[in-house]
């Protein structure tokens, strides 16, 4: 047979990384290439003692449910928001299928073929496999430590008219990197002359190491609410399985990605809804978050005082502020593809960075995932790996 697909799924890739993860998925291998929270804190009982009280409170929760979600968790969300300076309602709170489904769903409203997305460089490779799928050009705006380059970023704007500007400015996937609060005044004075959305994703920003430092997300600056369409999920902070997220922005934004998800798949499953706003009545979350905190800072100083004996002659990483991720450079000669395969075969996995790139990939990078390891694994995993990254010279 033969399959007429329609032209856009031309657009359709596959991701690299879930490709390289299906390579790292052998027994003996030590993974630190995934994305994947720690299983060994999950809130099993909370969770499964939100679902009975789900269950207990009648045939009515097992019915269809609001396409913008179950209104006691908006509003659950709505409260946790403000504690983080950002203002809304439950009016313009979505729910969704993760953060994931935002990214597509706004894609879906704002992207024609051809239109330009800005974003950082790295960044997150499922986003960007979305805003291909959609026909965009991404484009990337010069990044440093501290956030984009507003002189860039300014140019950018000017040259593309981008519909939107993506980022993650809080422990990003992949780089970990914490934007600077000028640098977060200064895209979000340009998103206002420019007249630029901004889509602001964090999922990770629960998960800070020094909690006393202010990090403000972008959406907390935005004091008319017009300019950022901000997302988080509860995958890091409770478990990913609930595929619960939410997206909160201008009304008009909100009220158009309803519409897009109406077609999609009417609403999100409101039993994990429900189960979600049992959880976040009854189970202290703030604690378990500072858990998560201290447990995920305790695997990364692991990982990160192996990497500091390595000596930045060879290697170089900023020590991340929170999230999950630790980003690394080698030499210019290094090639972290080829590298895997070597790391494989003594048993470790890392993502090589390439694909993670927009433009022109740095194939000297690679990303190391802390969170999802315990510590004896850790330590295992990097004994193997720094065996490699000291004698990756066949491989150049
Ligand atoms: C930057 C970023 N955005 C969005 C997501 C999607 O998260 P979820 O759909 O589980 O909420 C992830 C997942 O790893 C991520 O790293």
């Amino acid at each position: 047979m033969n399959y007429l697909f329609a032209p856009q799924t031309a657009n359709y890739e596959s991701s690299a990384v879930r490709d390289i993860l299906k390579v790292t998925q052998q027994g003996h291998v030590i993974s630190f290439a995934g994305g994947l929270p720690a299983e060994d804190i999950f809130p099993l009982d909370a969770v499964k003692n939100a679902y009975e009280k789900v269950f207990a409170s009648g045939k009515s929760s097992l019915q269809y449910g609001l396409t913008e979600g179950f209104i006691p968790l908006r509003e659950a969300i709505q409260s946790r928001m403000q504690q983080k300076g950002i203002s809304s309602t439950p009016d313009n709170i979505m729910l969704t299928t993760g953060s994931q489904q935002v990214i597509d769903l706004f894609s879906r409203i704002m992207l024609a073929p051809g239109d330009v997305v800005l974003t950082e460089d790295p960044t997150y490779l499922s986003a960007l496999q979305v805003f291909r799928s959609h026909g965009a050009h991404v484009i990337a705006v010069n990044s440093d430590d501290e956030g984009m380059d507003p002189e860039d970023l300014k140019a950018k704007m000017e040259l593309y008219n981008p519909k939107f500007v993506y980022v993650i400015p809080t422990f990003s996937n992949p780089d970990g990197k914490l934007w600077s609060k000028d640098r977060r005044d200064a895209l979000l004075q340009l998103s206002e002359e420019h007249n630029v959305l901004i889509l602001e994703d964090d999922p990770y920003g629960d998960i800070q190491f020094h909690p006393e430092d202010k990090i403000e997300p972008i959406a907390a600056l935005d004091s008319d609410q017009s300019h950022v369409l901000y997302t988080s999920t509860f995958s890091k902070s409770v478990v990913p399985a609930l595929r619960t997220g939410w997206v909160t922005g201008p009304i008009e934004v909100i009220q158009m990605m309803a519409k897009a998800k109406q077609m999609n798949d009417l609403h999100s499953s409101s039993i994990d809804q429900q189960a979600l706003y049992y959880l976040l009545r009854d189970f202290d979350l703030n604690g378990h978050i500072n858990r998560i905190r201290t447990v995920y800072y305790h695997r990364m100083t692991i990982m990160r005082d192996y990497l500091a004996k390595l000596g930045t002659d060879l290697f170089t990483f900023n020590e991340p502020k929170g999230g999950m991720f630790m980003w690394v450079k080698g030499n210019e000669q290094l090639d972290t593809t080829k590298l895997l395969h070597q790391a494989v075969e003594k048993g470790v996995a890392f993502v090589p960075g390439a694909p993670f790139y927009v433009q022109e990939p740095k194939l000297n990078t690679f990303r190391l995932n802390f969170s999802h390891s315990a510590p004896e694994k850790i330590e295992l995993g990097m004994d193997r790996l720094v065996e490699v990254l000291l004698n990756p010279a066949e491989l150049i």
